[in-house]
């Protein structure tokens, strides 16, 4: 009777855990869909140009790399950090590509320039552990 309590305590906290696991993994594609871009004007002017502040949320568990954005003319007049590297070819890298954007983390990049650039993502590697 006691063992067959305890098997039944741990199917009810597997199955739990189980549903946990699941309501996480509805919000994954495993692709470039987990990062969400947004872009707002910080409202500082930077040598006559408009500031603009890029945030990239990984909205999935798994961690992403290499990630490729479409980045078409973009310049900034002001030093970006390393935390995005144009490629000269209307693309850029989140971060220099090696450096990992975590699950539920965000990665802001400011910069300045006389009008917003439109970053999509084009493709990355995802780490599901
Ligand atoms: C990501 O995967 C989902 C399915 O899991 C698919 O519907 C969507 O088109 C994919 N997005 C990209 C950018 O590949």
């Amino acid at each position: 009777m006691a063992i067959a309590t305890k098997t039944l305590v741990a199917i009810v906290i597997l199955s739990l855990l189980g549903e946990g696991f699941g309501a996480a993994e509805i919000e994954c594609h495993h692709n470039t869909s987990d990062i969400k871009i947004s872009q707002k004007p910080t409202g500082v002017q930077i040598k006559g140009s408009p500031e603009y502040e890029v945030t990239f949320y990984n909205a999935c568990l798994c961690t992403q790399t290499d990630v490729v954005l479409s980045c078409p003319g973009f310049t900034s007049v002001e030093d970006i950090g390393s935390n995005l590297t144009p490629r000269g070819d209307g693309t850029c890298l989140l971060t220099d590509g090696l450096n990992p954007l975590h699950g539920f983390t965000t990665i802001k990049v400011k910069y300045a320039s006389a009008s917003p650039c439109t970053f999509t993502p084009l493709s990355s590697q995802v780490y599901c552990s």
